[in-house]
């Protein structure tokens, strides 16, 4: 059995549009590294976190806690040592904290040869999710850990679903330097749907699912659409509706708000015209005088990768 495992962590973008909780993506090129060890000592140990200013006690940290969970459904006193290097932002919509909790239970995971499914770490990573918004949801964990586009078709009981990645879908993302805290932008939220939109939302829904297993991109395109939540995020998020006109006019299938934002991603055919959506999305965000960083990726079919044991 191997003691110490160093991973990335993929970023990913949760919702895209139309599914709200319930659908996300895994990025390749935009993720966090961890190293993560069994020790002889009993119980969860945070020893070093770089690139952020979070918490280093296990209890208030997203992958100590997520960690710790999964320990108690393993039957053997376990010690485990986690290192962060984070690249992701907190607050940056792209599942920072899901790529902490998820990349810390894939790793120990590993470490033990793989007692539990991948589907059951969704369950465990879920706990960080749940200490860093208060709201346990897996649209960032689910595809992080199996890769590539996932829906959550029940949260009780837990059913997720991996879909498939139609090969030539790219994303753009553009983070502005402004932290939008997920449980301030779910608070922005109605808890009551109107019958008329909520037959627009389940049929963009379908259309995406749809759309991802035929491989249809126009198809995909026009179910990222979301009439419910995108409305009242928007508003958070500086230059969005430009953003989103240059997208598209430069041929992106859609745009909307990543996660809960403030990122903004495009999903486009082909990396040329990821490219040319970043750039017209970059001199959008040129004129605001704030700073950003821009990511094109591929769709990461894989999730979570070992970098070396
Ligand atoms: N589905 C969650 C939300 C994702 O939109 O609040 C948070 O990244």
């Amino acid at each position: 059995m191997n003691k110490s495992l160093k991973i990335f962590a993929p970023a990913t973008v949760a919702n895209l549009s139309c599914g709200f909780d319930v659908l996300g993506c895994c990025l390749d090129t935009v993720g966090d590294e961890m190293v993560v060890s069994l020790t002889s000592e009993p119980g969860v140990t945070i020893t070093k976190i770089e690139g952020a200013d979070l918490p280093m006690e296990t209890h208030k940290n997203v992958a100590g806690v997520a960690v710790e969970a999964l320990l108690k459904s393993y039957n053997e006193a376990i010690g485990v040592n986690i290192e962060i290097y984070k690249n992701i932002k907190a607050g940056s919509g792209i599942g920072s904290s899901a790529a902490s909790s998820a990349g810390a239970v894939w790793a120990v995971n590993h470490l033990l040869n793989n007692p539990f499914t991948k589907h059951q770490l969704v369950a465990f990573a879920m706990e960080g999710e749940k200490l860093a918004s208060g709201n346990a949801h897996a649209d960032n964990v689910a595809p992080a850990l199996l890769g590539g586009f996932t829906l959550v078709r029940s949260y009780n009981p837990l059913d997720v679903i991996k879909l498939n990645t139609p090969k030539d879908l790219m994303m753009t993302v553009i983070h502005p330097q402004i932290e939008v805290k997920t449980s301030d932008s779910r608070s922005v939220i109605k808890h009551n749907v109107s019958l008329k939109k909520a037959i627009q939302q389940w049929g963009n829904v379908g259309g995406l699912v749809a759309g991802l297993f035929t491989e249809d991109y126009q198809l995909i395109g026009r179910s990222l659409e979301d009439v419910i939540i995108e409305p009242l995020r928007s508003i958070l998020i500086p230059e969005f509706e430009a953003v989103k006109e240059a997208a598209i006019s430069k041929g992106a299938l859609g745009c909307g708000i990543s996660g809960s934002g403030p990122s903004i991603f495009a999903l486009s055919k082909g990396e040329e015209t990821a490219n040319i959506v970043a750039n017209t999305i970059r001199e959008v965000y040129n004129k605001t005088g704030l700073e950003f960083d821009i990511h094109v990726s591929k769709i990461n079919n894989e999730g979570i990768k070992i970098l070396s044991h």
